[in-house]
């Protein structure tokens, strides 16, 4: 059962879209009240026509709701009195000049990890095809590959002659490859083999230093992060770094084995995630004469939703377009955008933005300084 001190955590990952703190500190929760299943969440607002209100509620609402026990959540707004308006502007401001980022990713990156609750099923082609969907809709955007042995970004973005530079500062600088910006340890070694030697290497350590020591744009709007099979490590050392992150997580239609749903909800937990939606990939093949096959089953997307109590975002059927996209670097949402394929997984990202918006687009600061 959540108790107060839980659901403050949890909305300590809410961040003020324009302030770049969180709602917590900020001194924007007014009261947290739960009874039974039911959550009560009191919120002041800056000002009551803020354009950032809705996306503040709905932030609220995903965080309480991923914890246990959580029923309901009930969002009362108010707003705030010109003292504490004022209060929460100096405290803004000496955040922003005291907590240089604590990684090189800024708070308003919406952060998107790729999950599953096993291997192979599709977290590398979403990962891709998501990245490039959603920077065709003007988004600038990131995709680090976390799969620090095991990755394949860079084969299925046609980037295996590339390596990564350093600028004056040290920093490593992203690769721009078909529009997005892109690192992975495939783009520091020789060659796909060598990747082998790095078996011993922590992997949590790898990630961390690339979200530190990279130098993503400044208006990174999107961080696509390709995850490794397996859950945990990997899971924590991102949640613990980045605050604002949330899970998409891919599964085949096979009938979920209740496993599968359980280690996902439970990875979703541990690294307060909350998960965006579901993604069935592997979803059917259609043959020439129009006949549908369901080679990997049916069903699996939707019951582990529904498990999940989270939305689907998309069915991807079986295509060898798929496939061969990865394999020559040319990916299926650009090569082939009116596929079958091609067209799902543009509506997946349309329907992710819509879920998770840019932040930092409108502002209510400005209005903050002239009243
Ligand atoms: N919808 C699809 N149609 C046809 N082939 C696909 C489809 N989705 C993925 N594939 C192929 O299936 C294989 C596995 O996909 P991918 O590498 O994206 O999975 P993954 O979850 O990242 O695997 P890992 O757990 O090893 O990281 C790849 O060869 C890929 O090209
Ligand atoms: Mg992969």
């Amino acid at each position: 059962m959540a108790t107060e001190s839980d659901v403050l955590d949890a909305l300590k990952h809410v961040i003020d879209p324009e302030l770049h703190t969180d709602i917590v500190d900020l001194g924007m929760v007014s009261n947290v009240r739960i009874d039974g299943g039911v959550v009560d969440v009191g919120i002041a607002l800056t000002i009551a026509s803020c354009p950032m209100r809705g996306q503040i509620e709905t932030d609220v609402e995903r965080r309480v709701a991923a914890l246990p026990g959580v029923d309901e959540v009930v969002i009362t707004t108010g707003v705030m009195t010109q003292e504490q308006r004022s209060t929460l502007m100096e405290r803004a401001r000496m955040n922003a000049r005291e907590n240089a980022t604590p990684t090189a990713v800024a708070p308003s990156t919406r952060v998107i990890a790729v999950s599953s609750g096993k291997g192979g099923v599709g977290k590398s082609t979403l990962s891709v095809n998501l990245a490039l969907a959603i920077a065709d809709q003007g988004h600038t955007v990131g995709l680090l590959d976390a799969d620090i042995w095991g990755f394949s970004a860079p084969r299925m973005l046609g980037a295996t002659d590339t390596r990564l530079a350093a600028n004056e500062d040290r920093k490593i600088v992203p690769t721009e490859i078909k529009g997005i910006h892109l690192v992975s340890t495939g783009l520091l070694l020789a060659d796909e083999d060598t990747a082998l030697m790095w078996r011993g290497l922590m992997l949590s350590k790898a990630v961390e230093q690339f979200l530190n020591d990279v130098a993503w744009p400044a208006d990174l709007g999107y961080l696509i992060i390709d995850m490794p099979p397996g859950t945990g490590d990997v899971q924590m050392a991102l949640a613990r770094m980045l605050p604002q992150a949330e899970m998409v997580v891919v599964t085949t239609p096979q009938l979920a084995a209740q496993k599968v749903a359980a280690r996902v909800a439970d990875m979703a937990r541990r690294s307060h995630m909350p998960i965006v939606g579901v993604v069935e990939n592997m979803s059917g093949f259609v043959a020439d004469d129009g006949k549908r096959y369901d080679i990997f089953g049916k069903g699996g997307g939707a019951s582990l939703a529904a498990d999940l109590g989270v939305e689907l975002l998309g069915s991807v059927p079986i295509d060898v377009r798929v496939a061969e996209g990865g394999d020559s670097g040319d990916p299926v949402v650009t090569a082939h955008s009116d596929s079958p394929a091609g067209i799902e997984l543009t509506s997946i990202a349309k329907r992710v933005t819509e879920i998770l918006p840019p932040l930092a687009l409108d502002s209510c600061i400005g209005r903050l300084a002239t009243l």
